[in-house]
């Protein structure tokens, strides 16, 4: 018989992992519902042509996608993130401006699997349609640092940058194109290539070697247009209004070719691996025109869920939820009462587990004891002739007998939970 594994790059998250995943999401939601986002769900596969929105030149584009031809012969490819995407359903549905969406879920990215890296992967993030006020940025920015620090994470790094409109980014992008032309001798192979695809990406080098070539390139900042430095500044301006730390870091780049002005990244320094960045994002303010929409601006971020869980770990935070029963409950008679009181908790609310298959009283109550749950009930044919059940706390081991048809209220009152 044949035996399955998960391919490359992909995983299962089992319990109790699943459970912290999905706590993380309902965290997010609530951080950004308090600011008026609201929760869209959209198709994890489009029109090829929707992510071939995120640049030409760029990995994701190049290298990465899922793409394939459906039997439909429509050319389609898994998302590889989700901005495209809510750019597309603005310009297709029009709603309302301001729109201020938030999602969750997987992308995909065919990318060299490490740890940290997947090929599927799963983001929470938001965007906001309609508006170029770097206020929104500064609202934006601060809301994935509240989102950290809920999380209880203390050692990430907001850096912050400004690309410029299209017109400053391509007079940049021609600077260092000129400039790395006039160091070849100074870059890797790689570097080389990546110049020819892409000259900003360049900057993104984390070879030791390159760093001195790449430190001396010319800076964004001496390329934007007063309209562009003005927006930045006042974003700056805003930050410091919220007290909210940041390091200007004109070498921040990012991997998706729609930014224009306002881009970010957060840094862990808990994280050791290559893999720092726990999220990432900026303003688009052409991508909703480039997809056949009305000219619109926007800006968003996303936060990668399994690197920001690692920055958890190494920091010590946000552990995983208890996956305690409230009561646990064993029966030597058959299982018939079992099923029924645990019925008669979960419809007041209280979890309830059991064992299945007539196990004998010591598996039963070893079952028990491992499930974490805070009482045990027992019933044996004694107790079931006597119309009583054994409540036992599982903190301290005190048991006392109460009537089978009082049994739950019991649990419930001990427990603190009020019952109708
Ligand atoms: P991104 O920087 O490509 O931005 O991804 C954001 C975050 O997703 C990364 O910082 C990382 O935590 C996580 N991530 C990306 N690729 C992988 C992977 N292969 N495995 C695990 N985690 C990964 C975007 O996706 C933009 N859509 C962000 C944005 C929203 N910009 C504006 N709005």
């Amino acid at each position: 018989m044949p035996s399955f594994q998960t391919t490359p790059g992909t995983r299962d998250i089992l319990p109790p992992d699943a459970a912290r995943w999905r706590g993380f999401v309902e965290k997010f939601s609530s951080v950004v519902s308090l600011a008026g986002f609201q929760h869209i769900v959209l198709p994890m596969f489009e029109d090829l042509g929707v992510f071939q929105r995120l640049g030409d030149a760029t990995d994701v584009v190049t290298k990465e996608m899922y793409d394939f031809v459906d039997k439909g012969g429509r050319h389609v490819a898994l998302r590889p993130e989700q901005t495209a995407g809510v750019c597309r359903s603005y310009a297709q549905h029009r709603p309302t401006a301001p729109w201020k969406v938030w999602y969750g879920g997987p992308n995909f990215r065919y990318e060299r699997a490490q740890h940290g890296r997947y090929r599927q992967f799963d983001q929470v993030g938001v965007e906001a349609l309609g508006s170029d006020d770097p206020l929104l940025d500064v609202e934006v920015i601060a809301l994935a640092v509240e989102f950290f620090h809920g999380l209880g994470l203390r050692n990430v790094v907001l850096h912050i940058n400004s690309l410029g409109d299209s017109g400053d980014r391509s007079r940049f992008v021609d600077a260092l194109a000129q400039y790395f032309e006039g160091h070849l001798a100074e870059l890797s192979p790689e570097s080389v290539a990546t110049l020819q695809r892409n000259p900003l990406r360049v900057l993104d080098s984390k070879r030791e070697s390159e760093q001195g070539v790449v430190s001396q390139a010319p800076s964004i900042s001496s390329f934007l247009s007063d309209e562009a430095a003005s927006h930045f500044a006042q974003v700056k301006q805003g930050l410091d209004a919220l007290g909210i730390s940041y390091v200007v870091n004109e070498r921040l780049v990012r991997g998706l070719d729609y930014y224009c002005r306002t881009t970010f990244e957060f840094q862990s320094t808990a994280l050791e691996s290559a893999q720092t960045a726990l999220g990432g994002g900026g303003r688009y303010d052409g991508l909703v025109e480039d997809l056949g929409g009305p000219a619109t601006p926007g800006i968003g971020f996303a936060i990668g869920l399994d690197r920001t869980l690692l920055a958890c770990d190494a920091e010590n935070v946000f552990a995983h939820p208890s996956a305690r029963a409230d009561v646990f409950v064993i029966d030597t008679t058959g299982g018939m009462q079992a099923l029924q009181l645990c019925q008669q908790f979960r419809n007041v609310g209280l979890s309830s587990e059991r064992s299945y298959g007539a196990r004998a009283m010591k598996a039963q109550m070893k079952a028990a004891d491992k499930s974490g749950a805070s009482f045990a009930v027992i019933i044996g044919s004694d107790e079931l002739s006597q119309g009583v059940a054994t409540v036992k706390s599982m903190v301290d081991g005190n048991q006392e007998e109460i009537a089978l048809d009082s049994v739950v209220g019991h649990v419930a009152a001990q427990l603190g939970k009020v019952i109708s």
